[in-house]
């Protein structure tokens, strides 16, 4: 396995250029140095920045000849700091409003797509990719680092989000930002915390006990932060506890830097200050300084120093902590644009899209190489290419999108309204890999005609999605625009139908039953119509697992409906209670005994797996798990084997506490091992973490509802601190 693992890094290595790393090996005391020399005007630039955007989002003297992007602090050339230059996001490099000309990037399925494949080494691949292009582009702050937990079905965020578990979020986040960092860019962690619905997130006041948020929420912070070291955390724009994101002392000042022993620097999200006391209670940097009611860390943070009301100090404590991080990443090395090899990159973009599918259902329909006819493939822009999530996070891939549809609507993220496809065809691509067969094509515009053409086919490929977008959640658990009876049109007709989900959420399927096949394709990047077809087609063993529970109906899920649906994101008063508390996802289904449609961690494959001889060793509080995974199945495959805490004393829990992506030849057996984070197998009190001791059981699955024989061990009573 280990020799696996290295084996992987070194071929990251080499196909990754590495910007020459001038990471410095005392960034404190540089940073001290550096702070000591600089004038207050200085100091005030890098506490406060513009969007660099000319728009309608209201002022931004740019000064010329700097990109429009995210954000921007001014270089100080004497100093030979070369100022912060930030773009979003995790899914590649993005360009607002395409006000950079000419300026594609490389489109990255999303986060749920990378988060379906369990693999935090590509999670790494993909982070080192979108770091070099964002250095490649000019950039030295990237604002990547999503790993909220997907508390709700309805998420307008979740696409962008690494799951609802929290090992599973915070060791693909913390890769994600090891990978970007270590092409000499600050990456950021973002949105802390609990930003779980975007329906007034600018004033939803987020309420859940200290022990639960450390449980789920924070827990998949602490690990993303202990694997990738961020340069930066970005707050968030909700109230915890009743308290704002980004003055939340409790979260900023305790949990952060007291608890965790954070050394980087805090970044508001954009037009989520509130006041200069914001910069006691935590927060370092004002992002986005013009969505704010007024600029707060400039004259308004000098009248309260110059009253005495907050300490001078804090301007040296937050600069410090800014140029440290930069220090520390290596991001002060100098800035060159320089060119980008577009097809390596997209190489990582495909390989995330190939291992993210997730094979939901197949009753002997795939793949099709040996059965390939007359397909009739419906659905709309199934013939132009692939559906990607919007807002901030939205890149415009490679080759210009095949599809660009204006959504209306209004706001801040109405830069970015349009709703947008990668030109990756699945259409084009099936037939390229099924030569022999007749493919013929219908929009599903009409779903009368298209099940009368559905009819004659001998196998039926529909192709439906759900498009979400930063700033609004989804009513409703159903496909949109009418595609629910389109299926159903389809398989009435031709019972040979495989559903293809292009989704940024779970859905409801009331079709299910009457399908030969589905797989969740999710957003799958700019060569997403190729990593379909591929999968389709079979040559590409499907291997994605669930990062998140597919509920049967919305009346499972924690919360039926949006809370706050429709309100307008106008500071009216919200609260949200977290009922669920640390039962994020699958862990609430277990807890209330529902059986969800498709639980977290499922996925079929074209082969099958064992697993034998689990097997648990405690040394006192902490232990380690090992098991045989074989495939047993007629070829190749990977599969995720999932690691389980159930049973603590008899009281039935359900905890991921282990997990791994592992590559099987037909007939091969491989050893697989866990060591246990002991935070999984502790509660939250306040005097820190505290393991019981007793009896705890583990069991080995393929999904966190098919787990098979339980082991049992004794660990004994331990706390520790956070
Ligand atoms: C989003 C952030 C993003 C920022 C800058 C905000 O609306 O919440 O995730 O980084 O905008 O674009």
């Amino acid at each position: 396995m280990k020799r696996e693992f290295l084996t992987v890094i070194a071929v990251i290595a080499a196909m990754c250029p590495q910007a020459a790393v001038s990471q410095s090996d005392d960034p404190d005391g540089r940073a001290a140095r550096i702070e000591a020399q600089m004038t207050d005007d200085e100091r005030y630039a890098l506490l406060w920045g513009y969007m660099p955007l000319p728009s309608r989002l209201g002022p931004a003297p740019t000064p010329e000849g700097v990109k429009p992007s995210a954000g921007y602090f001014p270089p100080i050339p004497r100093l030979r700091f070369p100022g912060l230059h930030e773009t979003d996001a995790s899914l590649g490099i993005t360009n607002p409003n395409q006000l950079r000309r000419n300026d594609t990037a490389t489109a990255l399925p999303s986060g749920l797509a990378l988060a379906a494949t369990f693999d935090p080494v590509l999670a790494e691949r993909a982070g080192r990719m979108i770091g070099s292009e964002a250095r490649a582009k000019g950039f030295n702050v990237l604002l990547a680092g999503g790993v909220n937990l997907t508390r709700d079905w309805f998420g307008g965020r979740n696409f962008e989000y690494l799951g609802e578990d929290p090992l599973l979020a915070g060791l693909m986040g913390g890769s994600s930002i090891r990978g970007i960092q270590s092409q000499n860019v600050v990456s950021t962690a973002k949105h802390f915390v609990l930003n779980a619905q975007e329906t007034a997130r600018h004033s939803v006041n987020a309420r859940i006990s200290e022990a639960a948020l450390r449980e789920s929420d924070l827990l998949a912070f602490q690990i993303a932060l202990e694997v990738g070291q961020p340069g930066s955390i970005m707050c968030a724009y909700n109230k915890v506890n009743g308290v704002s994101g980004c003055g939340n002392d409790w979260l900023l000042n305790g949990v952060l830097r007291k608890d965790w022993g954070y050394k980087g620097w805090v970044m508001s999200d954009w037009g989520a200050t509130h006041g200069p006391a914001d910069i006691v209670n935590g927060l370092d940097q004002e992002s986005g300084a013009q969505l704010d009611k007024q600029v707060w860390f400039d004259k308004p943070l000098k009248d309260s120093i110059a009253a005495g009301q907050i300490p001078k100090g804090v301007l040296s404590q937050s600069v410090r902590r800014i140029l440290r991080s930069v220090y520390a990443v290596g991001a002060d090395f100098p800035l060159a644009e320089r060119p980008i090899d577009d097809q390596a990159d997209s190489e990582v973009a495909l390989q995330i899209a190939r291992q993210g599918i997730v094979l939901l259902k197949n009753d002997n329909l795939l793949p099709l190489n040996n059965t390939p006819r007359r397909i009739l493939v419906v659905g709309r822009y199934a013939d132009r290419g692939v559906w990607s999530g919007g807002g901030s996070s939205q890149v415009t891939p490679n080759g210009g999108p095949s599809v660009r549809l204006p959504y209306g609507g209004s706001g801040f993220l109405n830069v970015n309204g349009f709703q947008v496809l990668a030109a990756s065809s699945p259409l084009a691509e099936l037939r390229k890999r099924l030569p022999n067969a007749t493919i013929e094509f219908d929009t599903g515009y009409d779903p009368g005609l298209a099940a009368a053409r559905a009819a004659k086919a001998d196998i039926v490929i529909a192709f439906v999605s759900k498009w979400q977008v930063e700033t609004l959640d989804s009513a409703s658990l159903a496909l949109p625009e009418g595609q629910d009876t389109l299926i159903d049109n389809l398989v009435s007709a031709n019972p040979h139908t495989v559903v293809v989900l292009e989704t940024g959420n779970p859905v409801a399927m009331p079709w299910l039953e009457k399908t030969g096949a589905v797989i969740q394709a999710w957003y799958s990047g700019q060569r997403g119509g190729e990593a379909i077809a591929e999968v389709l087609s079979g040559q590409v063993n499907p291997s994605g697992r669930l990062p998140m529970t597919f509920p049967r109906d919305a009346a499972q899920a924690p919360r039926s409906q949006v809370p706050g649906l429709g309100m307008p994101d106008d500071g009216t008063p919200l609260v949200v209670s977290y009922i669920e508390g640390a039962d994020v996802g699958y862990r609430w289904y277990a807890s209330k005994g529902f059986d969800p449609l498709f639980p977290f961690g499922f996925g079929l494959s074209y082969t099958q797996f064992r697993h034998d001889g689990l097997r648990v060793r405690s040394s006192g509080a902490t232990a380690t798990a090992s098991v045989t995974v074989s495939n047993i199945g007629a070829r190749a495959g990977a599969d995720v084997p999932q690691l389980y805490l159930v049973a603590i004393n008899g009281k039935p829990v359900r905890r991921l506490v282990g997990f791994s992506r592992v590559e099987l030849q037909q007939g091969e057996g491989k050893p697989v091992s866990f060591a246990i984070d002991p935070r999984l197998l502790a509660d939250w009190s306040p005097q820190g973490w505290t393991i019981n001791g007793g009896t705890y059981e583990f069991a080995v699955g393929h999904s966190a509802t098919q787990l098979e024989a339980r082991v049992a061990v004794r660990l004994s009573r331990r706390c520790f601190k956070p």
